[in-house]
């Protein structure tokens, strides 16, 4: 398996939302898988850059790492970073912000009415644009009819392939994750293994792609 000379870009763990100057909208994702998949890139001889969102996580070995907190920072890094060989999305990326007020939300005004305003999607933008990476890989969180969403979403927002994965148990934050491979010709079941497994599988399918 040899990613020399390639470029892959990675988006990784969750945005966050302000609603105030103090506080934020978050989700669970840890950004291990996304992390484990930039150090198995880099480890298969690729320029990685990992665009990462609020995670306690080690930069892992050789991985150019660029920090953000929104899904608006995280559209702009992404743009920034290219042009690139390959994008992997795994960021949980928040679909929704807040227009925020400039002072801090009081509990004596009650209840906030938060006003939401759709957040870019970035890989649906990735895939329009006209230095899109050859290979567009997204990633599809579902509790529910797995494949079939994940199949939804690969043509809704232009993916090539999606690596849909079953978040109904403790995938969020654990050490192992069970995927299904969605690409163009068809549907690959995985079983469970770790996030590294994962990782380690799907680059080595990155690489024979780009042969
Ligand atoms: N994604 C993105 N930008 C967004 C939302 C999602 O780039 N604003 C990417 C994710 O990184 C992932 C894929 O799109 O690769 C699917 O993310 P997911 O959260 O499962 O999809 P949503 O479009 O948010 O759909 P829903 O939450 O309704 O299932």
């Amino acid at each position: 398996m040899s990613l020399e000379g390639k470029h892959v870009l990675v988006t990784a763990g969750p945005t966050h939302e302000p609603i105030d100057p103090v506080r934020v909208i978050a989700n669970r994702s840890s950004g291990r898988q996304g992390f484990a998949i930039a150090a198995a890139a880099a480890k298969g001889g690729a320029r990685v850059t990992l665009v990462s969102g609020p995670v306690s996580l080690k930069t892992p070995d050789g991985v150019e790492r660029v920090d953000v907190e929104t899904a608006r920072q995280m559209a702009e890094a992404v743009a920034a970073a290219l042009p690139a060989d390959v994008a992997i999305m795994v960021a949980a990326v928040a679909d929704w912000r807040v227009d925020v007020p400039p002072t801090k939300l009081k509990k004596s005004d009650g209840p906030p009415q938060l006003k939401f305003l759709p957040n870019p999607d970035i890989l649906a933008e990735l895939a329009d644009r006209p230095d899109r990476p050859r290979l567009l890989v997204g990633f599809a969180a579902e509790t529910e009819s797995v494949v079939e969403n994940a199949i939804a979403k690969q043509v809704a927002k232009g993916a090539d392939w999606i690596v849909a994965n079953d978040v109904s148990g403790d995938v969020m934050g654990g050490a192992h994750n069970r995927v299904h491979l969605v690409t163009r010709d068809g549907v690959e079941h995985w079983p469970q293994m770790t996030k590294e497994e994962v990782a380690h599988r799907l680059i080595e399918r990155v690489s024979k792609e780009l042969q």
